[in-house]
């Protein structure tokens, strides 16, 4: 299908001096010339962009038009690279940023100044849906017929409801061994994805699906697909909105793979290059530290953007000593649990368009940040426990002022991985983990009304 945005959407290799560049309508992971990563790029000035953010309200109110009820669509300037006809759409996006008092006070804010944006509403629950509906609708442009991803569960949920729902792809998902969460197992599954576990962990399932992908010509849907990344900008688009387009102070999300930090990077450098924006938020990107593969580089070892000109020596240094030492990232997390973040150098690029820090929180932290986000009513996934954590951490270490806007975003939901909290509160009493610190232990009883009533009087 030839787009008319054709004429003002192309890929580019990110490596400069490189000059990779690549049609809109043929699907790459990589640069051709010189394996960089890539970019989806637009002539601005030949995009009808709005004056103001503002513009995009009108379109609250045209909910029977599913390009306007998409939360990400509704954007569509901003991210203009695929004729309206060819949009795969299902309804992400319909996501909110809440006020949350309560995990502000955890956090030591000010009253007022801390949001969650739940990502957990999308349709399979987690962020990943705003990018798979840049990518089917991509991969519909270039006539793809089948898809694949490697995934940790979320990514594999996303496409394989994609697919389920538009009946428009055949598609392949691979998930590592025993590292995958039931809930998101499970969707892969049920919305019938050919689901293949191999052994080993996130980032051998991805070595292999590159390789499976380019064999037999397979859509590849993970984040090295630059078209993911576009979908996945909405996301700040939908905090501007609901903080009324004023950017807030701080956005904190936890790092994977690292595509949501890379893509939020990119909205806000082309927003403020619009003149739609007149500030940048700061990044706070949040590992775990057992996998703490980008902390470990960018605040260890110094290693910057540095307009593309990366220390590539000291990151291929840092990947041999991992695997000499055979360290393999582990945390409870698993979402996040990966070695070699492939969108490692997007991310630098991110944090320094962003004035960015990244920091690394302990399990124990991360689950206790998702106890408290599910306190308050947001039942989020451990992963998003991280970026309340790290909040927490950056505001006692004076980086995060109680006065700033701080949003935590919020990736998956809590049902993703049901099992990580029943543990937390501990299902078997004797059992309990003494060091979880919100712990709401369920209280055995007889079944006798008697005892029920006695055990109840102790609450009322
Ligand atoms: N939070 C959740 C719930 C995730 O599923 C992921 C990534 C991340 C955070 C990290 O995001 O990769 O953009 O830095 N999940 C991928 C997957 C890897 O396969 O579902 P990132």
């Amino acid at each position: 299908m030839k787009s008319d945005s054709s004429r003002f959407a192309f890929q580019a290799c990110i490596t400069p001096g490189c000059g990779g560049q690549y049609a809109i309508d043929e699907a790459h992971v990589a640069c051709a010339k010189c394996g960089g990563l890539l970019d989806v790029n637009y002539e601005w000035d030949r995009v009808p962009v709005p004056k103001s953010l503002r513009e995009f309200e009108a379109r609250w109110n045209n909910r029977r038009n599913p390009l306007d009820f998409s939360g990400v669509w509704r954007f569509r300037e901003l991210l203009p690279f695929a004729p309206p006809e060819a949009v795969v759409t299902i309804g992400e996006g319909q996501t909110i940023l809440q006020r949350s008092e309560s995990v502000g006070r955890y956090v030591g804010m000010r009253p007022g100044n801390l949001f969650l944006q739940y990502e957990g509403l999308n349709p399979s629950g987690s962020f990943k849906d705003n990018g798979m509906t840049a990518a089917a609708t991509h991969a519909r442009m270039v006539g793809a017929k089948t898809a694949a991803c490697a995934s940790t569960g979320n990514t594999s949920a996303s496409l394989a409801i994609f697919a389920s729902t538009t009946g428009l792809l055949r598609v392949v998902v691979f998930v590592g061994s025993g590292k995958i969460a039931y809930g998101k197992l499970s969707q892969a599954l049920d919305y019938g994805a050919l689901t293949v576990q191999i052994q080993g962990d996130f980032d051998d399932a991805l070595a292999r699906v590159r390789e499976v992908c380019s064999r037999l010509n397979i859509y590849l849907c993970n984040s090295v697909n630059p078209l993911r990344l576009e979908g996945q900008k909405a996301i700040m688009y939908r905090v501007l909105e609901s903080l009324e387009w004023q950017p807030p102070d701080w956005i904190v999300v936890p790092g994977g793979n690292l595509g949501n930090s890379s893509a939020f990077g990119k909205a806000f450098s082309e927003l403020k290059h619009l003149g739609l924006i007149d500030r940048i938020p700061r990044l706070a990107v949040i590992n775990a530290d057992g996998s703490n593969t980008l902390y470990r580089l960018h605040e260890k070892q110094g290693v910057r953007w540095n307009d593309g000109h990366l220390d590539h020596p000291a990151i291929d240094t840092f990947y041999s000593e991992m695997d000499a030492e055979g360290r393999r990232a582990a945390t409870l997390a698993t979402a996040i649990q990966i070695n070699r973040p492939v969108n490692l150098v997007k991310c630098l690029r991110a944090l320094d368009i962003c004035d960015g820090v990244v920091r690394e929180v302990s399990d124990q932290e991360i689950l206790d940040g998702k106890a408290q986000a599910g306190a308050g009513g947001f039942g989020c996934e451990p992963a998003s426990g991280a970026s309340i954590a790290g909040a927490k951490r950056l505001r006692e270490e004076g980086v995060i002022a109680p006065s700033e806007r701080v949003v935590c975003i919020l990736t998956g939901h809590g049902l993703k991985d049901p099992n990580v909290t029943v543990a937390y509160h501990a299902a078997e009493s004797g059992k309990a983990d003494k060091s979880a610190r919100f712990a709401n232990r369920p209280i055995a009883v007889e079944n006798d009304l008697e005892q029920i009533v006695s055990a109840l009087r102790k609450f009322a």
